[in-house]
């Protein structure tokens, strides 16, 4: 598959090895395409790797993931300039301000998005753990689950899809885009308890009962 990467930062190049390394051809979409981050990711990942301007990756992805910081996303999602209609975005993004959500409770970043984006299907993603965990999740203690939430069961099955190549052996479907407000209120539970406890590599496991 074609996915586009929105976003230079610790996600996206994260999450960006992850496609690469499982054989998609992966597109880093940055607003400067030759700076030294950017070129920097393409070098180490080599087969697979490029680097683009936002109109260009969402034109040529099939698809696309969402990461710029919150107070980006508009502009980055703007400058797409139509070229996600018709293909599944994910939406890793986290509407934090000073440290709290600035939005929440009766809409969400991922409904947002969606609202952004009406021709695509949002589907909201691995916005609940450290990026270093986004790929090979490896807890010894348990099996941590990932919580997505979209209106495309179609895009919900192929992220799906995804999220196990990516090592999710648990990934729990929460129904709607609107779902994206518990998603994104849990990563601030995740961020809370990183400050207090110090740690930032814990994760998030649903326990359900016998069968
Ligand atoms: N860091 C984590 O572990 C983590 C975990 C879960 C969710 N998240 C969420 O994932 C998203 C990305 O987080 P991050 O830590 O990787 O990076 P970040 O520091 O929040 O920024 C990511 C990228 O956003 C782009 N950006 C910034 N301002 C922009 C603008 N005005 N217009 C267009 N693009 C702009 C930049 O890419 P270019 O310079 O290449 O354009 C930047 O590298 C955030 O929404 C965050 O809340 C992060």
């Amino acid at each position: 598959m074609r996915v586009a990467i929105i976003g230079s930062g610790q996600v996206g190049q994260a999450l960006g090895r992850g496609f690469a390394a499982r054989g998609h051809e992966t597109r880093m979409a940055s607003r400067d395409p030759a700076s030294q981050t950017v070129q920097s990711w393409v070098h180490e990942i080599g087969a697979n790797a490029s680097a683009g301007g936002h109109a260009d990756a969402a034109r040529w992805c099939e698809l696309a993931v969402l990461a710029p910081s919150w107070q980006g996303a508009a502009s980055a999602v703007t400058a797409t300039e139509d070229g996600l209609a018709g293909k599944i975005v994910i939406d890793v993004t986290n509407p934090l301000s000073d440290g709290a959500l600035a939005i929440g409770h009766s809409d969400s970043a991922g409904e947002t998005v969606q609202r952004w984006l009406p021709h695509s299907s949002v589907v909201k993603a691995f916005n609940i753990l450290n990026f270093a965990d986004m790929v090979d999740p490896d807890y010894p203690t348990g099996t941590p689950t990932m919580f997505i939430a979209g209106d495309d069961d179609a895009a919900k099955h192929v992220v799906t899809g995804i999220l196990e190549s990516f090592g999710w052996k648990d990934v729990d479907d929460l129904g709607g885009i609107q779902a994206a407000r518990l998603t994104e209120a849990l990563a601030m539970l995740w961020i809370t308890h990183g400050m207090r406890a110090g740690t930032w590599r814990h994760a998030i496991s649903l326990l359900r009962p016998r069968e």
